[in-house]
Formats: C-alpha cells, sequence, structure tokens
C-alpha cells in the first residue's frame, strides 16, 4: 500500500519509517527543505534510539523516500497521514490546529483520487470534522474519508510503542475509512493487537482521555510521596502495594519531580479549554495541573533544602536536564523550573545531560554546561540527580564524594538506594522514601500521633 505522511516530525518520522517496515510503500512529507535534506544524507533530525537503522534500512530496501512537494507526492496513496504539530496556542492553551487546517487544504486542493486522510497529530474533538469540511470545500475527489488515528508513542520508546502497541484506536465513519486502516495495520494483527473501532469523536478523545489519565496516576502518586516524607512511608512500597491490584496496575507510578514533555502539558491544558468550551468541567484534571506546575518549584526547593535553607553563593551540579531519559527533549522538562528556582535563590548551577545541553543552553542561560558527570559534580555544594538516565545509575560513590565539596545528594527519581547511600557516607534526600542525613540520627521529625 501507498502511504503518505505529512509532517516529518517526531510522530510522523518515527510512524513513516515503522509503517515501511511493515511492508509499505512510505513517503514522509515536510515543507522544512532543510529537514529532508537532512534526512535524504541520513542524518535523523531528532534523537529516537534506532530511529537512524530504521530509516536506513528502509530507504536502502526503496519503501522510504522523502519529499518537500505534496501535490505529487500524496498522489496514488491510500492512506494520507496528517503528523504536523499542535502546539498549544500562545495566550489561551488551546491546541493550535492552523497547520493540521493547512495541509488539509493544500491536500484537498491536489488530490485527484479519493483517499483516506488519518488524523494521526493530537487535535481536540471535533476537529476530524473540520478537516472533513475544509478537504470537501477545497476539492478533495467524492469518497474522501476522514479517520482519527491517535499516536501513543513514548519518546525513546517510540518504535517499539509503534511495534508492539497495546492497542490501536481508529475513528472512522465509513466502511472505506475502516478497511484501508485495518489494511495499514494488517501486520500487526498477526501478534493479535487489538483494533477499536470507534466513531471519529470517541476516537479523539480517547487519546486526551489517556494522557490526562496517565498525568493523573503520576500526580496521584506524587502527591502519596509527600504524605509519605511526613509520615514515614516509602512511597516505592506504597506503589508497589497498590500497583499489584489487578485494577490499578504498576505502571505509571514512580514519584519523582513531576511529568514534563511534548504531550502530557500540552494535552492536559487543551483538555481543559475543550471542557470549557462544552461547559462541562474537568476538575480532576484542573487539579493535576495545578498540582504538577507547583511540584517542579518545591523541586528547586527541596535542593535549598539540603542545602540548609541558604543557596546563595552555593554550587549546585544538576545530573540530567531533559525531561525523561533516551530524549534530548526538553519541552516543559522539570529541570527547567528546577534551575530557575536555584538560579532566584543565588546558586551557582552545573549540569550535565548526555543529550540535552544544546537545547538546554537557550532555555537556561543561567546555567553552567559540563562536560561529563563528574565534571558537574566538581566542586559542587549538593548534587541533584534529576533525570534517571542510565549514565547516572552507577555513578562511581567514592569519587563522587572525592569532587564534591560537600557529600549531599537529593535524588529526585529514587535511583539509589538510601542505606547503600547512607554507607557511602552521603547525606541523601529522595523522593517520598526517609531522607539520611551524616550529622542527625533522623532529619525527619517523629510522625505526629493523631
Ligand atoms: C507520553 C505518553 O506516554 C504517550 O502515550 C503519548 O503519546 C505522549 O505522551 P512521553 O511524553 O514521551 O509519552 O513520555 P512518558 O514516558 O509517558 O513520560 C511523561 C512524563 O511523565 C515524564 O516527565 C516522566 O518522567 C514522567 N513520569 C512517567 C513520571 O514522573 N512517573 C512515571 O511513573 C511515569
Amino acid at each position: 500500500m501507498k502511504i503518505a505522511m505529512v509532517g516529518s516530525g517526531y510522530v510522523g518520522l518515527v510512524s513513516g519509517a515503522c509503517l515501511a517496515g511493515f511492508g509499505h510503500e512510505v513517503v514522509c512529507i515536510d515543507k522544512d527543505s532543510a529537514k529532508i535534506e537532512k534526512l535524504e544524507n541520513g542524518i535523523m533530525p531528532i534523537y529516537e534510539p534506532g530511529l537512524a537503522d530504521l530509516v536506513a534500512e528502509n530507504v536502502a530496501a526503496g519503501r522510504l523516500s522523502f519529499s518537500r512537494d505534496l501535490p505529487s507526492a500524496i498522489q496514488g496513496a491510500s492512506a494520507i497521514f496528517i503528523a504536523v504539530g499542535t502546539p498549544s496556542r500562545r495566550g489561551d492553551g488551546h491546541a493550535d490546529l492552523s497547520f493540521v487546517y493547512a495541509v488539509a487544504e493544500e491536500v484537498g486542493r491536489n488530490l485527484k483520487e479519493p483517499a483516506v486522510i488519518v488524523d494521526k497529530s493530537t487535535v481536540p474533538v471535533g476537529t476530524g470534522d473540520e478537516v472533513a469540511r475544509i478537504l470537501s470545500l477545497s476539492g478533495a475527489p467524492e469518497g474522501t474519508s476522514v479517520v482519527s488515528n491517535p499516536e501513543f508513542l513514548r519518546e525513546g520508546a517510540a518504535i517499539g510503542d509503534f511495534k508492539q502497541p497495546d492497542r490501536i484506536v481508529i475513528g472512522a465513519e465509513d466502511d472505506f475509512g475502516r478497511e484501508v486502516m485495518a489494511e495499514v495495520y494488517r501486520p500487526l494483527t498477526r501478534n493479535q493487537t487489538a483494533i477499536l473501532f470507534t466513531s471519529r469523536r470517541s476516537a479523539e478523545v480517547i487519546k486526551y482521555a489517556g494522557n490526562a489519565f496517565l498525568a493523573t496516576k503520576i500526580t496521584f502518586i506524587n502527591e502519596m510521596a509527600d504524605l509519605c516524607e511526613k509520615v514515614g512511608g516509602n512511597v516505592q512500597d506504597v506503589a508497589r502495594g497498590i500497583g499489584l491490584d489487578n485494577r490499578i496496575g504498576p505502571k505509571f507510578l514512580h514519584a519523582g519531580p513531576g511529568y514534563g514533555g511534548s504531550c502530557f502539558p500540552k494535552d492536559t491544558l487543551a483538555l481543559l479549554k475543550t471542557a470549557e468550551d462544552y461547559e462541562s468541567p474537568l476538575r480532576i484534571v484542573e487539579a493535576v495541573v495545578k498540582v504538577n506546575e507547583t511540584r517542579k518549584r518545591a523541586m528547586g526547593r527541596k535542593i535549598i533544602e539540603a542545602l540548609g535553607g541558604q543557596a546563595r553563593g552555593k554550587r549546585v551540579a544538576m545530573l540530567g536536564l531533559t525531561f525523561k531519559p533516551n530524549t534530548d527533549d526538553m519541552r516543559d522538562s522539570p529541570a527547567i523550573a528546577i534551575a530557575q528556582t536555584l538560579a532566584d535563590a543565588g546558586a551557582e548551577i552545573v549540569a550535565y545531560d548526555p543529550e540535552g545541553m544544546e537545547e538546554a543552553r537557550a532555555l537556561l542561560p543561567e546555567v553552567t554546561m559540563a562536560g561529563g558527570a563528574y565534571e558537574a559534580i566538581e566542586g559542587a555544594d549538593a548534587i541533584a540527580l534529576v533525570t534517571e538516565w542510565d549514565a547516572f545509575r552507577a555513578l562511581d560513590l567514592d569519587r563522587v564524594k572525592q569532587l564534591a565539596t560537600a557529600p549531599i545528594f537529593v535524588d529526585m527519581r529514587n535511583v539509589y538506594n538510601p542505606d547503600q547511600m547512607k554507607a557511602a557516607g552521603f547525606t541523601y534526600i529522595s523522593v517520598g522514601r526517609d531522607s539520611v542525613c551524616q550529622d542527625a540520627a533522623s532529619p525527619r521529625p517523629e510522625p505526629a500521633i493523631a
């Protein structure tokens, strides 16, 4: 089957390469000439494990190509995916759909044979209807179908997520749409992947509801972590204890500095806007957004407390800046608010991230970037592990102690074992677990007896 992927950003490129890997003939289109030129030369515009190899393999096999010429590249395609950005609109938090609508219009003007137009971008409910309207107004052939097929790709694990998804959601209003989409994903039905056919609007809601639910789960366990710190519980035991209940499940219960990234913050805000427009308040999601925002700065204050309440003139080493490991993405990373809180309090910040420093330089001009973890740690009054990159999971603790000015370690991802850190001579503060302090027997106040 011939497939056109309009938009060669993160979602478009991963989806296009994976669909080519299924055996389809895919052309990835983008109006950014520099990006297409890079791709034609085998240079990936984003960092995603396995992507460069997958692209090279499929280009060599003649199944994957790149183009900046939408009008000709879409001809003959049975499915034309729209995978362009839907950023938060400045000022009001609504998803900005101008790129989606511009593609719909250009496709409508140029398409010669009926095809299935697939909304892959994350778009608010009702966008599919509007895309159908624009296509028809701009002259798309009779019988052209519009379906919604949301993506559930995690950065850093996107290729695995695409090839072994928990489910595929297809929101279609006609048989043509359903049949073409069943063909697109047929290779996956061999390994029994569930394909859920719904109405177009339901599919659009599923995407936002799924992300809002996951953001809620993370925020819930983060607040439980705060409670554990006060009452003397261990949030990892609590997460395991509740996660073993099948109805809850063990995933997305890792307490940390709050969620970030390109999806959860943007999608929860867009969902709230939709709720407002339809006068159907989503109070839980509202609370989640607020709690998560506050948490990021609170994590900066946690480091200041570890420094004894005074950060002026102190040097803090931040290990990890991206919103999670295995990505170079800094969008809405908790590290930004943490660094700003530290800088506002007068701290000097030295950071290292395996992939994110280029993006971080522009966002965090007050932060000095180091060439490696140990270089960042040298002379630090406190070390904060912010993103759980593998490279930070097995630090040479003796070397860390020697290099740092003070052995204070704030572990925002609970990577290390408190007993091990105590034995290694660190004052160790993590999330939702007892702190270990070298100076006092226990820095935690005794739980109040209710
Ligand atoms: C997410 C969704 O998982 C994916 O389905 C959707 O398509 C896009 O948004 P992504 O943003 O790449 O993917 O990252 P994810 O792995 O979901 O993590 C999001 C954020 O939540 C990160 O900041 C991560 O550190 C945080 N997180 C995740 C936690 O703090 N605790 C957890 O238990 C899980």
